[in-house]
């Protein structure tokens, strides 16, 4: 997939090494080099990495549900140097396109109730909140449950 000359691919084990650089944003809960090995080599990709040239900027983990037509953004994280610049939209629109394609058309996500940054990102592609998520980060670290109904 192509977004505005960012390219979009499902990861392989080649690209771990840069998959966990890049988690390196996460203080807690980044996923391990195993985790990705275990992810990867799932059936349906749900590894999507974002390149510009050559160089990986950012990555998406995707995990879907067909008995419940749930997809759900696990993890989405644009390298600091790269950030306003349309990557994360760009990730966000293949996930669209692959919950549509993969018929789990509700695309639900866990973001940190300070993360503005991403609520903001979430809101301006239309994510409704829809559950208040208390202490689901830790002791008095919020979160929210954001949806949005791909066929509605
Ligand atoms: C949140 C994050 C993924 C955004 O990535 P990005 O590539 O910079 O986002 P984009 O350039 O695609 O921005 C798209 C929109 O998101 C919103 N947005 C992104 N960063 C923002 C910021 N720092 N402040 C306010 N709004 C922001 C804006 O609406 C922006 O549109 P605009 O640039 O036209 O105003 C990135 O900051 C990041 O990796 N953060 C750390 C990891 C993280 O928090 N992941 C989300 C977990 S739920």
């Amino acid at each position: 997939m192509s977004f505005n000359k960012i390219q979009i691919y499902p990861a392989t084990v080649l690209e771990i090494s840069d998959l966990v650089r890049l988690e390196q944003v996460f203080t807690e809960y980044a996923l391990s080099s195993q985790a990705f090995h275990y992810l990867i080599q799932r059936a349906k990709p749900c590894v999507w990495v974002a390149a510009q040239g050559q160089r990986i900027c950012g990555d998406m983990v995707l995990l879907f549900f067909p008995s419940k037509q749930i997809t759900r953004l696990y993890s989405l994280v644009v390298e600091p140097s790269q950030r306003r610049c349309g990557i994360a939209r760009a990730l966000l629109n293949a996930a669209e396109h692959l919950a549509l394609e993969y018929r789990c058309p509700l695309l639900r996500l866990e973001v940190r109730a300070d993360n503005f940054a991403a609520r903001h990102l979430y809101e301006n592609s239309a994510y409704a909140y829809t559950e208040y998520l208390a202490d689901f980060y830790g002791k008095d670290q919020a979160g929210w449950q954001m949806s949005k109904h791909l066929l509605k």
